[in-house]
């Protein structure tokens, strides 16, 4: 009987060990992405990396959190944070009002504009878009745009903006439409491509987060504050915005 208390205090001594280790394991921080989008999140290698990554990496410091990064299609990031998949919408994302109606956004961290990709040798001109083939990344602010200005049916949709490029070169569309900063990107990878100079919008980028949860916004724009403060976030763009 002794034999068997003592058995089963060593169990329950082994079992607790074995929680506090368990204890140890660091939470996880999930981070919803499209990782097709330089310079904010895209793919080196297996690697996910970006501007998006470092601020994300940041945030999860701060909380003594793991950071997991879940890779999706553009078009998921949002109800993914709204049904709570995920913690964080990073994903160079801008504030608008149907995405305010689902999520909750923080300060803004970027300002960018809807740019215009053609073909290197093409003449086209952003005044000339009318009844051209448009193309752009599924459920963006540039399909917004070219939607809404040159009918949805001249518009065809494409899973990342390296997608609608290639349809490009391709000769399948004539134009792409997509944020300033990948239009650059994108074109610094591909010398049969050129951006044209015309800002078709103006937007900002902010995280989102699910409604209501004042308490993860409060700490994400704390750690925007200190990274736009301390210079971080210059550093991040000189990191990956390469001229
Ligand atoms: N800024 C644009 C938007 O919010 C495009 C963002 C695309 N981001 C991405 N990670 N693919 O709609």
């Amino acid at each position: 009987m002794k034999k068997l208390m003592a058995l089963g205090l060593a169990l329950t001594m082994v079992i607790a060990v074995m929680a506090g280790c368990g204890q140890k394991d660091k939470e996880v921080l999930t981070m919803g992405t499209n990782a097709g989008f330089p310079p904010f999140e895209y793919k080196e290698g297996t690697e996910i990396v970006g501007i998006d990554v470092e601020i994300a990496k940041e945030i999860a410091k701060e909380m003594g959190k793991e950071l997991e990064i879940s890779d999706m299609e553009f078009a998921s990031v949002v109800t993914s944070v709204q049904s709570g998949k995920v913690d964080l919408g990073i994903a160079g994302m801008t504030i608008k009002p149907d995405r305010l109606e689902q999520v909750d956004f923080s300060d803004t961290y970027y300002k960018a504009s809807q740019l215009v990709i053609v073909k290197k040798d093409s003449t086209i001109t952003a005044a000339d878009l009318n009844g051209k083939k448009i193309g752009v990344q599924d459920g963006t602010t540039g399909d917004d745009y070219a939607s809404e200005t040159y009918g949805s049916s001249n518009v065809s949709k494409y899973p990342t903006g390296m997608d609608a490029v290639m349809a490009l070169t391709s000769d399948k569309i004539d134009a792409v439409i997509i944020d300033s900063y990948t239009a650059k990107a994108l074109a610094k990878k591909n010398a049969d491509i050129k951006v044209l100079d015309e800002e078709l919008t103006s937007e900002e980028y902010a995280i989102a987060v699910q409604k209501g949860n004042t308490e993860l916004l409060e700490t994400v724009n704390k750690v925007l504050k200190r990274l736009k403060e301390d210079g971080s976030i210059d550093k991040f763009t000189d990191q990956f915005v390469k001229e």
